[in-house]
């Protein structure tokens, strides 16, 4: 099991991005997560791929970028083009899926597939071999400084079992409301990655707080 932390952009400072960059590059975090949104898949608007580039000119770790956008396959090429190396995109905002998959793998990016709290992981099945990562949505997408849905424990669970029974090798990760007291627990329970934004940003020493929840610190 990985233990993988990729601070959430979108709870940064923008107003001090570079110091935000510089503080991530030399702290125990593993990726960037970067959230696009386009105020019709999710309520909220966030940024879109020139925030990427930006952040990608100063960035030393892969960048993880989560679109939570509508047909995603119209963004595929711009987002790599802006340096985007994992490429998330959601179950309920694709329709031809299977073809976005392989669209994004021919782009050389490492694919994950979002599923919202409401939808069960079974239907990932027939993609499951597909994929890389399987982003597990711990709140409703759209915002961060949500409350973490303690029915991701019970998918956590069936995720792993689809994964093992498919013979598949994509990870695992959870996305939203993940704290210092959940972040162990999802760890021990077979999470890979966790992203996490409010936690890390919001503390007086995000250095400190990446690095315990690497190590499954609860306090
Ligand atoms: C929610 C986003 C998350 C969010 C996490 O729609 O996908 O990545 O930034 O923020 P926290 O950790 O504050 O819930
Ligand atoms: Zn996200």
């Amino acid at each position: 099991m990985k233990r993988i932390i990729a601070p959430s952009l979108l709870s940064a400072d923008f107003a001090f991005l570079y110091r935000e960059i510089k503080m991530l590059n030399e702290s125990e975090a593993d990726w960037y997560h970067i959230d696009i949104m386009d105020s019709s898949f999710v309520s909220n608007i966030s940024f879109g791929s020139s925030f990427v580039k930006c952040i990608k000119k100063y960035a030393n770790k892969p960048m993880d970028v989560h679109l939570m956008i509508m047909q995603p396959e119209r963004y595929i090429e711009q987002f790599k083009a802006c340096g985007a190396d994992h490429l998330h995109i959601h179950y309920e905002a694709c329709v031809h899926l299977n073809r976005t998959i392989f669209s994004i793998k021919e782009y050389g990016m490492k694919v994950g597939v979002a599923v919202n709290p409401h939808t069960p992981v079974y239907l990932l099945q027939d993609l499951i071999q597909d994929i890389d990562f399987v982003l597990l949505m711990s709140v409703n997408p759209g915002f961060s400084g949500q409350k973490f849905i303690k029915k991701t424990y019970q998918k956590l669970e069936d995720t792993k079992d689809l994964i093992l029974k498919k013979h598949s090798s994509a990870l695992i990760e959870v996305d939203g409301g993940v704290n210092l007291e959940n972040a162990s627990l999802l760890f021990k329970n077979g999470a890979d990655i966790l992203v996490a934004g409010t936690t890390i940003f919001s503390n007086a020493n995000p250095q400190k707080m990446i690095h315990r929840m690497k190590l499954g610190k609860t306090t």
